[in-house]
Parts: C-alpha cells; sequence; structure tokens
C-alpha cells in the first residue's frame, strides 16, 4: 500500500484571517464528499492567520496540520519582525525553508536556512527545505525537500510544470543526497496532479495557485 501523501498547502501572502477563515469553512464542509484518507493535508497561512486557523481546527477537530511560510533563524528575543520557532510551534507543526521566491525577494542564503532548520528541528516542527534543482543545496537532515524549479512556479517562471519524467530523475539525485521526504512542487492542479503519483519517491506535493480555492483544492485531493 502507498505511504500517506502529505499535500502542502502554500498561500503565500494572500487571505486576511477572515478569508482563511471561509476556506477553512467551506474545505470542511466539503470534504465531506471525498474520501481524504492516506492524504495529509497542511496548510500554510500567512502568520496573521495562522493561529486564528489553528482555533478554528482545534474546535472544529479537523484533521488539517498547519506550517508557517518561514521561520526565524534565531530564537526568542530582540529580532524585530521575526517569529521564533517557539512562537510558530503554538499554531503549527510543520515549516517552509528556502522558499524561490524568499531566495529571489529577500535573499535567503544558505546559511539562514541551515540555522532556520535547525530552529524548526529543536522545536519539533518538520521542515520542508525547498530547493531549485539536484545540484541546490541540502542540510543534513531536512524532513521534506520540495523540488520546485523556479520555471514551473505558476506566479513566478514561465509558469510550467516540469515533465514527471525529469521530476522522477531528479528525485533519484536528491535521493542520492538526502533521506528526506520527497515532495514535488509547481503549478500542480488537478488537471495534471495524476501524472506524478507514478514517481518513484514521492511522497507529495506542495501546492501553490491550485490551493487558494478550497474546491479547487479539494478536486486536486481527490485525485489523489
Ligand atoms: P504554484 O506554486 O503551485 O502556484 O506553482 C507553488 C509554490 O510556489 O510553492
Amino acid at each position: 500500500m502507498r505511504e500517506n501523501l502529505l499535500v502542502v498547502a502554500n498561500w503565500k501572502s494572500n487571505k486576511t484571517v477572515s478569508e482563511s477563515l471561509d476556506w477553512l469553512k467551506i474545505f470542511s464542509k466539503e470534504k465531506e464528499k471525498i474520501n481524504l484518507q492516506n492524504i495529509e493535508v497542511v496548510i500554510c497561512p500567512s502568520f496573521t492567520a495562522l493561529f486564528a486557523c489553528s482555533r478554528f481546527i482545534d474546535e472544529n477537530r479537523l484533521s488539517i496540520k498547519l506550517g508557517g511560510q518561514n521561520i526565524s533563524e534565531f530564537g526568542d528575543g530582540a529580532y524585530t519582525g521575526e517569529v521564533s520557532a517557539r512562537q510558530l510551534k503554538e499554531s503549527a507543526d510543520y515549516v517552509i525553508i528556502g522558499h524561490s521566491e524568499r531566495k529571489k525577494y529577500v535573499f535567503e542564503s544558505r546559511h539562514s536556512m541551515e540555522k532556520k532548520a535547525e530552529q524548526a528541528k529543536s522545536f519539533g516542527i518538520f521542515s520542508i527545505l525547498c530547493v531549485d534543482d539536484e545540484n541546490d543545496f541540502v542540510m543534513p537532515d531536512p524532513s521534506y525537500i520540495a523540488y520546485e524549479p523556479p520555471t514551473a512556479i505558476s506566479t513566478f517562471g514561465v509558469g510550467k510544470a516540469d515533465d514527471p519524467l525529469h521530476v522522477a530523475q531528479v528525485f533519484l539525485k536528491l535521493r542520492k543526497k538526502s533521506g528526506a521526504k520527497l515532495l514535488y512542487g509547481g503549478s500542480i492542479d488537478e488537471n495534471n496532479i495524476n501524472s506524478y503519483l507514478v514517481i518513484e519517491n514521492l511522497s507529495g506535493f506542495l501546492v501553490g495557485g491550485a490551493s487558494l480555492d478550497p474546491v479547487k483544492f479539494l478536486n486536486l485531493l481527490a485525485k489523489c
């Protein structure tokens, strides 16, 4: 039997608190119609909405996990604007590290990514390290590696999903570098997800644009 798939929704800088809660309300109502067994769903809202989402999930006993889109490389203390691992852990069990948008727009460095992964680990937060290709930097032990070629990201590169055969080749190379579970991300949607499910070593997906609408996201999950 196939292992559980992890499907991570990366909302990026979208949705207010009330929009995030509306998404959860629709998702929790509509999800009764499909079988979500063997799928672990992780939503990564903005920091501003994380706690409200976490409370909603607890109150409604939903089987959804939460993740941060970033984490501080420092601990608690005098680091204005940063969200520490201990703060994140109040609401989230996962964190995305080194997304290509962060590398491009805020020049996230390898050193910083390493420190972030260390912080996450010390608070029991699963790290999802993003890599652009098989030669990209991989720290010793991320929980997950998300292969996301920038050209495949729907709002960033040319927005063309990578060929599943090429993803499989990249996964083989990444597997030699790390024992972390492997995810694919970049223009995944309900129409193309099927062709990636057969990839050896695939443990799930990182989904951006197609996760913003709860019904579309559920349609995508239904194909898994
Ligand atoms: P996309 O984004 O699914 O919109 O291509 C994926 C990501 O950037 O994580």
